[in-house]
């Protein structure tokens, strides 16, 4: 494989380097080696062909003289520039062993399906994979009519082939969207079960490869697949963890983010990535190993603003300890108030990190008394569903219930509060 990256200034090209490095991670994860990079300083992308054109063609043709399987870009290119690069490189269909055209987005969509495990996983990638394909169709037609094949090319009468696909693959599309929709119902059900028995949510979040199913097995025992490669996790696993003040807690893998996560990807994970914003804390683990921490911390949270997690309460996991000097780590924990450093591989500093949690999800789930007025029976029932009710009596007007729930629950139904909540009242009773 050929890497082809742009930097948009002189100044930018570290940030191009490392934006390679990744994807080349990328391409060894989807089972393909990197051969050769190649950066062009261009301050836009060049609208026909992404690279200059002059560029281009050098690059294809050093691809061809290396015998590279592929050219990968590190950006979605745009389906006119996809096509016009195939075109230079003299892609055609009869010839499936010949030089491919691949983009950042087709890259992460094909690691993505080898990885996705559960059905909702699976039906959520080809839904990406097939959005991202149906405006790069190619009217291979009249490329072959044009070569002289032309037969079996056209279907109906005035129907292309091309035609015909983009029908097929829409109606897949309709499929796919009622599918999700039966299965997130499903999945709706289980959380409503989960929410109902009052135990709180965490969901680890962070980049890709920062060690979310490492620390998932390490404080669980869960038996998580672990992979020195990017994207072994996209099925959210869930399981119950009990904290040292004997309070249970469901802890929830989520699917490692990227820079440049593909738009497609982010709207078919929505429902899987949406339950990370149900959550009562997010521990957003962040590889401390790596040269660029703050960068992928960023790329994560605005993944989780497009989901609107963003203000959710959270909290900075520093995880690889083992592989820094002692003075590097607590520089770097001292750039991230308020974070807990561990190694998930080693088990360092875990004992502190389930305490730091306790503390938190005791603030954040308090005790309170409500009053009712009869005629609220959906107010009821909504605290029946999103609440530990503790008790309930019933009065003249109303009914009285004493609580524990989150501080959401708590702001959205304030109005019917009696008292002020009590901090962390009843911890440790549940146990
Ligand atoms: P995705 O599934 O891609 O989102 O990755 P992840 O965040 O779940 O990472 P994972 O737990 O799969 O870990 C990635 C790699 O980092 C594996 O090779 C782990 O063994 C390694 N790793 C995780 N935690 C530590 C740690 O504390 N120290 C060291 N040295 N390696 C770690």
């Amino acid at each position: 494989m050929v890497l082809v990256g742009l930097a948009r200034s002189s100044s930018e090209l570290e940030e191009a380097e490392a934006s390679l490095e990744e994807l080349a991670l990328l391409a060894d994860t989807a089972g393909a080696e990197a051969v050769e990079r190649v950066l062009q300083v261009r301050d836009t992308p060049e609208p026909a062909t992404y690279l200059g054109s002059g560029k281009a063609r050098e690059v294809i043709h050093l691809a061809k003289a290396l015998h590279a399987s592929a050219v990968i870009f590190d950006d979605e290119l745009a389906p006119a520039q996809g096509r016009n690069l195939e075109d230079l490189a003299g892609v055609n269909p009869l010839a499936p062993d010949q030089l491919k055209i691949i983009d950042r987005t087709g890259l992460i969509l094909d690691v993505f399906s080898q990885h996705a495990h559960s059905a909702e996983g699976k039906l959520q990638v080809e839904l990406a994979q097939l959005t991202y394909d149906l405006p790069r169709l190619r009217g291979w037609g009249e490329v072959l009519s044009r070569m002289g094949g032309g037969i079996g090319t056209r279907r109906g009468p005035g129907e292309t082939k091309l035609e015909v696909d983009r029908r097929r693959i829409r109606r897949r599309l309709q499929k796919l969207r009622r599918d999700l929709e039966d299965l997130e119902r499903t999945r709706e059900t289980k959380r409503g079960r989960r929410v109902r028995s009052g135990v709180p949510q965490i969901s680890l979040v962070g980049y890709t490869n920062s060690g979310k199913s490492t620390l998932l097995n390490a404080l669980t025992g869960a038996g998580v697949l672990v992979e020195d490669r990017l994207f072994s996790t996209l099925d959210p696993t869930a399981r119950r963890l009990s904290l040292p003040d004997g309070r249970d807690v469901v802890l929830t893998d989520t699917v490692g983010f990227v820079k440049k996560l593909p738009h497609t990807l982010v709207e078919a994970f929505r429902s899987t990535l949406e339950e990370t914003a149900g959550s009562d804390l997010l521990l957003h683990v962040v590889d401390a190993a790596q040269p660029d921490p703050v960068a992928h911390l960023e790329a994560v949270e605005r993944v989780l603003a497009e989901i609107g997690a963003q203000d959710l309460p959270s909290m900075v996991v520093l995880n690889k300890r083992d592989l820094l000097p002692a003075g590097g780590a607590v520089a770097l924990a001292a750039r991230f108030p308020g974070s807990v450093f561990i190694s998930a591989l080693t088990g360092e500093g875990l004992d502190d990190l389930l305490s730091v949690v306790a503390d938190r999800i005791r603030a954040a789930h308090l005790v309170a008394e409500f009053f009712v007025p009869f005629e609220r029976g959906d107010i009821r029932s909504q605290l029946h569903d999103e609440a530990e009710v503790l008790d309930e009596s019933f009065e003249p007007g109303g009914a009285r219930l004493q609580v524990r729930t989150s501080t959401a629950v708590l702001a959205r139904l304030g109005e019917y509060l009696v008292d002020a909540p009590l901090e962390g009242a009843g911890a440790g009773e549940d146990g």
